[in-house]
Parts: C-alpha cells; structure tokens; sequence
C-alpha cells in the first residue's frame, strides 16, 4: 500500500452491513463510494452514517470531527462510479446466491484490475458465487460482525482459486481499517463465526422448545453468564483455565457428558483422545504450564474491569 495515495473503498449495497462499512471505512481515512440500486436508500444514507459517527464521537471513539469524516463518503448512482479507482470493492448485498453471482460478474469487469473484490457474505463462499470469473483469483469472502464498527473481527474466507498475494494485500487492508482479520483456512458454509453461533443457537431453540428454559433466561445466561467470559477469553482459553491441569484434565472431566448431550441432539464427533492433544498442545504454545496462574489472575482482572465498566453502564440493574 502506497503511503501516498489515499485509500479508496466501494460499497456495494447501502443496507445495514453497507452503513456500517461506511463507518468503518471514512474513520480510517478512506475513500467511500457507496452504491445502492435503490434511491430511497441512497437518499438516507448520509445521514444514517452521519447519525452513526455522531453516537461514536459522543463515547469518544472518533479521533476526528463527524463533518471531516463525512465528507469522505459519496454515495453513487451506478457500480462503475462505485468501483472507478477502487483498491477495495465489499460488496453488502442481500444474501441471495444470484444476487451475488450478477454482481460479482457485473464487479469482475467493472473494477480496476488490481482492485480486491470482497463479499460480506454471511454463510456463501465464493466459489459459490465467483468460480467463473475471469478474475476469480481476485475474489474472496470478508465476512463482518455486526456492527463492524464495534465488532472489529473479519473472517477472510478465500476460495483455492483466490491468490495468496489478494489474502495478504486484503489483510493489510482491513487491518490498516481497524479491524480484525482472520483466515478461515477451508472454505466451509458460514465459516466459523456463523458456525459457532449456529451451535450455540441451535441448541438455544432445543432448550425453548424443550420447556428447559425461556428465551429471556436463555439471553440471560449468555449475558451474565458465557458471554461475559467470552468477552475476555474464548472457549478453548475458557476451559484451560477452569480447570487444574489444563485442556486434558478438562476433557478427561467433562468430555463424556459433552459427548452424551451432542448424542442427545443426534450429533456424533467425540472429542477423541487425539484431538484433545492436539488442542492441548495449541493451548500449552500459547500459554507454558508454568504462566497458568499469571493468566488465571489476568483474566480475572479483566473481569474486574469489564465488571465496573458494565456497572457504571447501569448493566448490572437492567434486564433488556
Ligand atoms: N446483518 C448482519 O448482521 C450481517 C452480518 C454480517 C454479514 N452480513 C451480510 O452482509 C450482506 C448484506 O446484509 P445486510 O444485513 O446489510 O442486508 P440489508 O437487507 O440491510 O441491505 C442490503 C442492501 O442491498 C441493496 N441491494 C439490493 N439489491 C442489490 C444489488 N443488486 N446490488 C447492490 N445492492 C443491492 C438493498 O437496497 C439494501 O440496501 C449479506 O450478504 C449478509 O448476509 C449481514
């Protein structure tokens, strides 16, 4: 990336991911052309970004005045005014597999041949959408959380045919943004943010439908309870914490009522004695045997501090 040029950015898809770019996108500095076929959209657009840098500044996360951020943004009529001298191209449209093969074919040769062509796709992969292309190597999935201007991950989900080159310079990109990417190693639906969601969601209808919990106690539990802890450390960090002796002691404990209620649900992938060691071993790089107590007190730290900051929020009191 040039130090010079100014980074230029088109949105394609003006809804609540393409809003939301926007943000993400004029805060670092960036060109944004936003194009939306539909002109009711594009008429609220600036103003919906407007509206939402203004809520950032106010908590003290802009290091910029609104007004010179929004005059970064120009919202277009047509792909090619989008895509003329773009570097990156996210394309947020609906998630509709022919929606995305038109506008990628339509993005493929309307873009500058060095411009990455991204799709926030939720679950789609772009082989599914961009194995035809002729610049198909250029193509890739960067996959949001909502919103991204607070949920700084990024899954990277490139196809085989997706250049190493296009995953780096993407990379390069979305961190320079201020997001967090990561690289989904295999092109599977919905990735792994959506798929971990989808465990925890399934489940979640599973113990509604089955009368074990309501959905208010079910949000409770997860806000009170699991994602709390997820805020500070993830699930495989999670139980090599909890338990003395690290991830085997856990697995050794725990693992077959784990694998008893995935039968229950018609789900059969025992954590075998290989896998676990597998992951152990991942754990113990990351973390030595002898540092586990320094983490186990910095993680409790961070709670600490995520306890205060949710009670100052008034958190603690409220219920929705
Ligand atoms: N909403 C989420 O939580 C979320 C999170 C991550 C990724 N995504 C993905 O981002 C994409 C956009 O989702 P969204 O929630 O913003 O949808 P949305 O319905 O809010 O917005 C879609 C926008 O695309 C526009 N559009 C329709 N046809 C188009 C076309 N042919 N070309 C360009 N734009 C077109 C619509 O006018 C609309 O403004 C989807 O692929 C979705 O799966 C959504």
């Amino acid at each position: 990336m040039s130090s010079q040029k100014t980074t230029t950015v088109a949105i394609i898809g003006g809804g609540s991911i393409g809003v939301a770019f926007a943000v993400v996108f004029t805060r670092a500095g960036w060109n944004v052309r936003l194009y939306d076929p539909d002109a009711g959209r594009r008429e609220r657009i600036a103003d919906e970004v407007t509206t939402r840098l203004t809520q950032l500044s106010g908590f003290g996360l802009l290091a910029e005045a609104v007004e010179v951020l929004i005059d970064r943004l120009q919202v277009v009529e047509t792909i090619a005014d989008a895509v003329a001298d773009a570097d990156l191209v996210e394309e947020c449209a609906p998630e509709q597999l022919a929606i995305k093969r038109e506008l990628f074919r339509a993005l493929d040769e309307a873009a500058p041949p060095q411009a990455i062509l991204a799709s926030a796709s939720s679950a789609m992969t772009a082989s599914s959408f961009a194995e035809n292309l002729a610049g198909r190597h250029r193509c890739l999935v960067a996959h949001p959380g909502n919103p991204p201007y607070l949920i700084p991950l990024i899954e990277l989900v490139p196809a085989s045919f997706t250049s190493d080159e296009v995953v780096e310079r993407a990379r390069a990109l979305f961190e320079h943004s201020g997001l967090r990417p990561i690289l989904v190693r295999k092109e599977v639906e919905g990735f792994v943010f959506n798929r971990l969601q989808g465990a925890l969601l399934r489940e979640a209808y599973c113990l509604v439908r089955d009368g074990v919990a309501r959905v208010d106690e079910i949000d409770t539990v997860v806000r009170d309870g699991l994602g709390l802890r997820w805020a500070v450390v993830g699930p495989f960090e999670t139980v090599d914490l909890n338990t003395r002796g690290g991830i085997e002691s856990h697995a050794k404990k725990m693992g077959p009522a784990y694998a008893r209620m995935g039968a229950e649900r018609g789900q059969h992938d025992p954590w075998t004695d290989e896998l676990v060691a597998s992951v152990a071993s991942a754990r113990r790089e990351l973390l030595p045997i002898e540092h586990w107590e320094d983490r186990v007190a910095w993680r409790d730290r961070r709670l600490m501090a995520l306890t205060r900051e949710r009670s100052d929020a008034g958190l603690e009191e409220s219920d929705h």
